[in-house]
């Protein structure tokens, strides 16, 4: 793994931009996205920049279950406001919240075979999710189901109204899924992600530390500011 340390939010999104851009000058073609609040200012220098993503393919790790796309807190309306209205794709995928699961699940699973994904985005859940496989995933899942957990649903809520309003259910992207990226940059802010992050670089690989599989993959960049790298 590669640890890149950075003096904040806004210098991460700089450094992240950098080599995602360095991925499209390589031909790049499939980005795998998340959504949340790490990825805000990476997001915010690629809609600025002067990078062409007409030809290329979005693929979202997430999605609320039982919210309709066009809901403010679906991660499609987020998507769109932080990135897809400004820098169009020649396509984007993101599970369809309101789809029924079996189907749903096939169809994200055939999305992500046919698109292999070259560069993928994640932030880190302070439990150590990534995408919303939680604690307790196997690390063979592809697209699924998730029951939220409590940290999950708490770390969230403050984009609702009240926490009654937080799904309780979402479909995610696989572990296996993520692993099969040709790159992973891994976003990490604050103090409470530290932990996370510590048993991601250092802890054992185990399916209770979800982010700790990423040990094993050969070529992992995280982007950490002093307060999420204060415990390596
Ligand atoms: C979002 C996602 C999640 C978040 C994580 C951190 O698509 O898959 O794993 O990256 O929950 O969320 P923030 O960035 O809001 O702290």
């Amino acid at each position: 793994m590669k640890i890149i340390k950075v003096k904040n939010k806004q210098d991460g999104g700089e450094i992240a931009y950098k080599l995602i851009r360095e991925a499209h000058e390589s031909g790049a073609t499939v980005f795998g996205l998340a959504t949340g609040s790490t990825p805000e200012t990476l997001y915010s220098v690629l809609r600025k920049s002067d990078l062409d993503f007409s030809d290329k393919i979005a693929i979202n790790l997430d999605e609320y279950i039982g919210l309709a796309g066009d809901h403010p807190q679906s991660y499609k309306t987020f998507m769109k406001e932080h990135l897809f209205n400004d820098k169009p794709f020649k396509e984007t995928f993101i599970p369809d919240g309101l789809a029924e699961e079996e189907s749903e699940v096939k169809h994200y699973n055939t999305v992500i075979e046919s698109n292999p994904i070259d560069v993928q985005i994640l932030g880190i859940g302070t439990n150590a999710h990534i995408g919303f496989n939680e604690p307790g995933t196997p690390f063979d899942t592809q697209t699924h189901k998730v029951a939220l957990t409590d940290a999950t649903i708490e770390a969230n809520k403050h984009n609702f109204d009240s926490e009654n309003d937080v799904p309780r259910f979402a479909y995610s992207m696989g572990i296996k899924s993520i692993m099969s990226a040709k790159k992973i940059i891994l976003l990490a802010y604050g103090e409470n992600k530290a932990e996370a992050v510590a048993n991601t670089v250092s802890g054992p690989v185990t399916e209770d530390v979800p982010s700790s599989i990423l040990q094993k993959h050969p070529d992992v960049v995280l982007i950490l500011d002093e307060a999420a790298a204060s415990q390596l």
